[in-house]
């Protein structure tokens, strides 16, 4: 039987593994698994590349919002969502109010460095390097962190390196999350 908030929502910062780490977690408790930025660019039939380059990122964020609104509490789904989803308005709310929030905490040097290897399908972050994007980190995780620590569940990523961490960390969340019912 579906427990009542089998909405699982995996929140934190780009590059935090949100979408590798919530694609095993969904495999292994039999859940789906939604990428909201996929979602987005399915609905929309853009990328959101084209999407910031030509209606601009308050366009992306009134269309993130919409499918906010379509999936709050889908039952028996992993949902990463993308880095400034829980940062508008009164998102955070409803996420809470709506399934488990799982914060995904990284610093931002391991996030820039790991930033620096994926960065060209992140329209916020593509044209900048080096001290450049460690600054944008820093400073954005910081107006971000009160609203992601706000998460029911919290846990460290810095140490998850390869892909096999990834997996034994999913693999570790299942089970905690198995035992609370989930
Ligand atoms: C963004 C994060 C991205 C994507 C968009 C903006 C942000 O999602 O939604 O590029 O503002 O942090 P990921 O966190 O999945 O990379």
């Amino acid at each position: 039987m579906d427990t009542p908030r089998s909405t699982i929502y995996l929140i934190g910062f780009m590059g935090s593994g949100k979408s590798t780490v919530g694609r095993s977690l969904a495999d292994a408790l039999g859940y789906r698994f939604i990428d909201t930025d996929t979602f987005i660019e399915t609905r929309f039939r853009q990328r959101i590349l084209d999407m910031f380059a030509t209606a601009g990122e308050a366009v992306f964020r009134r269309r993130e919002r919409i499918v906010l609104e379509e999936l709050l509490g889908i039952e028996r789904t992993v949902i990463a969502t993308g880095g400034g989803l829980p940062c508008a308005g009164d998102a955070m709310d409803l996420l809470l109010e709506s399934g488990l929030t799982v914060y995904f905490r990284c610093s931002p040097e391991i996030l820039a460095t790991r930033l620096e290897l994926c960065k060209r399908t992140r329209p916020t972050i593509r044209d900048k390097s080096g001290e450049e994007l460690l600054a944008f980190v820093r400073s954005t995780l910081g107006e971000r962190e009160p609203i992601y620590s706000r998460a029911e569940l919290i846990r460290p990523i810095d140490q998850i390196t390869t892909r096999q961490e990834e997996e034994a960390f999913a693999q570790e969340l299942a089970q905690e999350l198995r035992a609370l019912g989930y």
